[in-house]
């Protein structure tokens, strides 16, 4: 008899469970997709998305989420969720990523979670972080964060087996990339301007024949970093993020959360590592995921879901007929 046996304390179970959390909180949103009211839409992911992660049976504990216990009434760090009757993990989360996204109704903003053994998350604190990331099938070392973006792009360009100017590079649309842009331009590469949602950005590289997104650089939101990173971790891609910690108060507080060096480079594997499992779905239609959508009978919703260990990335289309459990 051939047994399987795993080394994860992971079930493999919990990988399809967790798109449930996923489309609980994205439906919840998408009901509140372009009307302007980015607060509501994100209250009402976070009441979707713990209600539906305290069904799954996990002894689960909130690193990456809404903030601290006095900022977040829900889904703060340090929360516990789940049943407690299962293996003891991390969860970072962002029930809705891409709020202004979603409030003016335009396009890739997700429902996100990541889940892995309990402390192999990195434990970020809500500052910006800066990011290099490229999807899989490049030589290990392509992308390094001490080197320029120009050093950068002629790497990817040259692993690619392209031309400079054939290479798309995802950049948030921000006065602080000014410079950044002006680099990039005078390469060759084109830009994709991102207004917000660097998780999707990152997650983009994974599949540039349909996203047109070679690579992503700049910086966003630390706790987007890591869930970047945990998508990236089971798809195969690169990626490296350094902390922004440019005040006092903000080492200290990095500290306080286990951060020494505040100039850090993190590797992919140091921000999300050991048995990760990751889950998005789509809220408003995007390059990679079709948003949530609504007709008289049946929700419809698009997940993407994979685990680490495996290497598996699973699409999932949902119909969901039992509307009321959304309500
Ligand atoms: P929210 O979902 O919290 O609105 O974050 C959206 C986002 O665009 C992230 O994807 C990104 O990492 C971060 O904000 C960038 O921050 P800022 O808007 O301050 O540049």
């Amino acid at each position: 008899m051939n047994v399987k046996t795993t080394s994860s304390v992971i079930d493999r179970i919990l990988t399809i469970e967790l798109a449930r959390v996923t489309e609980r909180a994205a439906v919840a949103a998408a009901r509140l997709r372009g009307h302007g009211d980015e607060k509501m839409a994100d209250q009402a992911a976070v009441d979707a998305m713990r209600t539906e992660l305290n069904n799954l049976p996990i002894d689960g504990r909130v690193v990456i989420g809404e903030g601290e216990r006095d900022e977040a009434p829900m889904l703060y760090i340090g929360e516990e969720v789940g049943t407690r009757n299962g293996p003891a993990v991390d969860i970072a989360l962002d029930p809705l990523e891409g709020t202004t996204i979603c409030a003016k109704n335009l396009p890739n903003s997700l429902a996100v979670i990541a889940l892995a053994e309990r402390g192999k998350m990195l434990y970020a604190p809500d500052v910006y972080m800066d990011k290099i990331a490229v999807g899989p099938g490049y030589p290990a070392g392509v992308i390094d964060l001490r080197d320029s973006a120009t050093e950068n792009i002629r790497r990817v360009a040259e692993a690619k087996g392209v031309k400079v100017s054939d290479i798309n590079a995802c950049i948030m649309d921000r006065p602080r990339h000014a410079r950044l842009i002006e680099e990039v331009r005078a390469t060759g590469a084109a830009i994709r301007l991102i207004g917000d949602g660097d998780v999707a950005g990152v997650i983009h590289t994974t599949n540039p024949d349909q996203t047109g997104i070679d690579v992503y650089i700049g910086i966003g939101g630390a706790p987007e970093g890591v869930l970047a990173a945990a998508a990236l971790r089971c798809t195969g891609g690169q990626m490296q993020g350094r902390l922004i910690l440019d005040t006092p108060e903000k080492i200290a507080r990095a500290r306080k959360m286990g951060i020494e060096d505040p100039l850090r480079i993190y590797e992919m594997s140091e921000m999300a590592s050991g048995d990760v499992l990751f889950a998005a779905t789509g809220v408003t239609d995007g390059n990679m995921l079709s948003g949530v959508h609504f007709s008289r009978d049946a929700i419809t919703t698009h997940t993407v879901v994979m685990r680490s260990s495996s290497g598996t990335v699973r699409e999932i289309k949902a119909v969901h007929r039992d509307m009321d459990k959304f309500i």
